[in-house]
């Protein structure tokens, strides 16, 4: 019989309703990308997640970078933003070793994410500078796109247009998968770190902008296995 892995279950209904200009550049800013994205990848998913994660493991280290200089600067306590955005980072990063077991990436992709990365660090580092808040809120509608990309993803594996292979082995190690884990495993946990990101996103430019956040999922980071297994 097989082991079910223990994955929390995921709003995947979410959408910050736009409130203002900078919500507005925020969205607009992300549908763009979401567009050039489906144009270059359409369908390849593991290819897609790949150049993805390599993008989405920066905004976490640049808003941790700027946020530890702000409290080294105000003498001030950060409330957990430093560690929260830093552990964002390290799972973003965990995401990308994961695919690469999935899919390698081409040549013109090795590329594309080298250029795309000088661009996106710098754009967003300034974007932080001038405006914490819609960066926060970039990030919380990349994750809105992201949520939905695993989504399909999820329904290509389960209507056999991609193969569901075996777990890669750092994923088994990484979520406390069981041995027999498969891809569509991966993508779930995935999927619910993507969710989490999203919310804790929404919330810091909510917090920012001085309105009510609402409520967070649950986070399947290792570092929160025992609580997973606690609501078990
Ligand atoms: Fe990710
Ligand atoms: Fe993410």
């Amino acid at each position: 019989m097989r082991n079910e892995p223990l994955i929390p279950s995921v709003d995947l209904t979410v959408h910050h309703q736009i409130s203002g200009i900078s919500d507005a550049i925020a969205f607009g800013f992300t549908k763009s990308l979401r567009f050039v994205a489906d144009t270059f990848f359409a369908k390849r998913y593991g290819h897609r997640a790949i150049v993805l994660e390599t993008v989405a493991a920066v905004p976490g280290m640049v808003g941790a970078t700027l946020t530890h200089l702000k409290c080294l600067r105000r003498m001030c306590d950060d409330n957990g933003w430093i560690r929260t955005l830093m552990e964002e980072a390290e799972n973003e990063r965990m995401h990308l070793m994961t695919f690469i077991h999935v899919a390698k990436p081409t040549w013109i992709e090795r590329c594309i994410i080298l250029f795309v990365q000088w661009i996106f660090y710098v754009a967003f580092f300034l974007l932080y500078l001038v405006s914490a808040r819609t960066a926060h809120r970039v990030v919380g509608y990349f994750e809105e796109e992201a949520v939905i990309s695993y989504t399909h993803y999820l329904a290509e594996l389960d209507e056999g247009r991609s193969p569901n292979v075996p777990a890669p082995a750092i994923a088994k190690h990484y979520w406390m998968l069981p041995e027999d884990a498969t891809l569509r495993d991966v993508v779930l946990v995935v999927r619910a770190d993507e969710a989490h990101h999203r919310d804790v996103n929404h919330g810091f430019a909510s917090e920012l902008a001085g309105v009510p956040a609402s409520g967070v999922s649950v986070c399947p980071y290792p570092e929160h296995a025992a609580e997973l297994q606690q609501g078990a």
